[in-house]
């Protein structure tokens, strides 16, 4: 790969290649519950620094941080008179970028209508904040039935890395680096027995993902872990794909999203939904494996070797806050990375040529659950042969 692609893979700032792709998106900028109406919040999303806050009726707004009067950061406003208020003249200014007050200016001034804070359409689903960081109508945010359901749970975590997107989107179809960054024995313990082999893959590449099937030998003789993993545009990773409502098998779902926070710094949300009656596989499965005392590693940056996030952590981070992919020398086992990249890159392309984008949903009927038809599932040997990973618009 040259360094043009390299760029246009990484970069997204606006006016760059997948910068404005991504903007075509509804993107996620942050959980429910880390904003209130008590104090608006400082963030940072594709390189641009913005404001996120709830105003008094809960509705949640993205706007530009600084204030259109004379440039006070409305982080040190006031949620009040239906918006946010800045803290030096008081002007208000609603979740829509609207002009509400300008105390210091004369009965009858029409100024106020001439002064908008520029605002992203913001919306609440399952507990996740989603933002269209794009111009003209934004397409229908989709509804994923895993955060539309309420006959389960939601349990939210993620991480903050410090590299670019790309490479934590490429590790997600690499299935090789499990067995040996995760898959070593550290301290004496066991790692987890499902990794313990290197995994014979098929890498496919559809126009609405990029996924891997993987068969590995099961706990018992004549039974594997079937194992699908899919990359699914923009940002989404998907390790579970889950059950739907009325589905006789109650699976969950499994989901992350890599969300540039810039170029060299990603924050990964990870959802988990346990339909009701669904097992509660993995954390049960991590909780009873013994937690290894902390095994630091490094010279110059120093990571826990002994957990997966300290292990997926040196390897991404260390690989540069954008790898040089023109250095890189790919194998056979990276036929994973190549499909995400070439699927991304053909995402940009298109948007480049004013072509439909995968998986960006213009019909509101067709939007009555968005299921990702992923499975991972210990079967008997054989069991799931012709299953076809894919992104369903549930009828
Ligand atoms: S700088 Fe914000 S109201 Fe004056
Ligand atoms: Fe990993």
């Amino acid at each position: 790969m040259d360094h043009v692609e390299n760029e246009m893979l990484t970069k997204v700032a606006p006016g760059t290649a997948a910068g404005e792709t991504l903007r075509k998106y509804w993107l996620p900028v942050g959980l429910s519950s880390e904003v209130n109406s008590e104090a608006p919040r400082l963030v940072r999303w594709l390189g641009e620094d913005l404001l996120l806050f709830r105003d008094e009726f809960g509705r949640v707004g993205l706007t530009e941080p600084t204030c259109p009067h004379r440039g006070a950061s409305l982080d040190y406003g006031w949620i009040e008179a239906g918006g946010i208020r800045c803290c030096y003249h008081g002007w208000v200014f609603d979740v829509n970028g609207r002009c509400l007050e300008q105390p210091g200016e004369p009965p009858g001034s029409n100024f106020i209508d001439k002064i908008t804070l520029k605002a992203y359409p913001a919306r609440e689903l399952g507990g996740m904040i989603w933002a269209y960081m794009g111009s003209g109508q934004p397409p229908v945010l989709p509804n994923y039935h895993f955060l539309a359901r309420d006959d389960g749970e939601r349990q939210f975590s993620g991480y903050v890395r410090e590299c670019n997107y790309m490479q934590q989107l490429e590790n997600a179809l690499d299935p090789v680096h499990a067995t040996i960054l995760h898959g070593r024995a550290v301290h004496g313990l066991p790692a987890a027995p499902e990794w313990m082999e290197t995994p014979d893959f098929n890498v496919v590449a559809s126009e609405t993902m990029a996924y891997y099937v993987a068969r590995r030998k099961g706990p018992e003789p004549g039974t594997e872990w079937h194992r699908e993993v899919a990359y699914v545009p923009p940002i989404m990773v998907v390790h579970h794909g889950g059950s739907l409502p009325g589905d006789p098998l109650r699976e969950m779902v499994d989901v992350a999203w890599r969300m540039p926070i810039d170029d060299f710094t990603t924050r990964t949300f990870t959802l988990k939904f346990f339909p009701h009656g669904s097992a509660k596989r993995g954390n049960e499965e991590k909780q009873a494996r013994p937690k290894p005392p902390p095994l630091m590693r490094g010279t110059r940056k120093q990571y826990d070797m002994a957990t997966i996030n300290g292990q997926d952590n040196a390897a991404q981070e260390s690989q540069g806050a954008i790898v040089d992919r023109s250095r890189e020398h790919l194998a056979y086992s990276d036929r994973g990375v190549i499909q995400v990249r070439k699927l991304w890159l053909s995402t940009i392309e298109k948007s480049q040529r004013g072509e439909a984008l995968p998986n960006l949903i213009r019909q509101e009927a067709q939007n009555r659950w968005v299921h990702v038809d992923v499975v991972e599932r210990l079967v008997k040997s054989g069991e799931i042969r012709d299953h076809v990973p894919s992104v369903i618009y549930v009828e």
